[in-house]
């Protein structure tokens, strides 16, 4: 009797777990689209190389710095010459500052999209 009533009981689970499933859609075309739209590559990143026109990538995200470069309290020449910069911009962040200073960057960097 244990065994039918248990039986039973993973049946109904199974059910359950299959009708989820089933619920589950896939996202929609437009919505594909635009997480797409999102993605920067770095051939993108790299014609943002001047001072006026400033991106670079740092764990995976494309930001635009052109404003910050003017107050960067370490200056702007070493700044400049990683625009357009993807793994060289975050090797010489890492080397330059302690970790808090990417709340900085997150803050005052205007966000661009996803490094594809
Ligand atoms: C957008 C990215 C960056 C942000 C948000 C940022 C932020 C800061 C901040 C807040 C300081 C003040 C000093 C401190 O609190 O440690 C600083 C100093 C400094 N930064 Fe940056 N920085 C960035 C990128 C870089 C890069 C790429 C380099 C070098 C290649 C660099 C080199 C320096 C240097 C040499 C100082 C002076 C350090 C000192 O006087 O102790 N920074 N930066």
């Amino acid at each position: 009797m244990k065994y039918i009533i248990g039986l039973i009981a993973v049946l109904l689970l199974v059910g359950c777990a299959a009708e989820e499933v089933k619920q589950v859609e896939l996202p929609e075309q437009e919505v594909v689209k635009e997480l797409e739209s999102n993605f920067i590559t770095e051939d993108e990143v790299a014609k943002h190389n001047t001072y006026e026109d400033c991106w670079v990538a740092y764990q995976g995200a494309v930001y635009d710095i052109s404003d910050y470069i003017r107050v960067h309290p370490g200056g702007a020449s070493d700044l400049q010459n990683l625009c357009g910069e993807t793994s060289l911009f975050e090797e010489q962040f890492f080397e330059q500052h302690a970790m808090t200073k990417v709340d900085v960057l997150v803050k005052e960097g205007e966000y661009k999209g996803v490094l594809k």
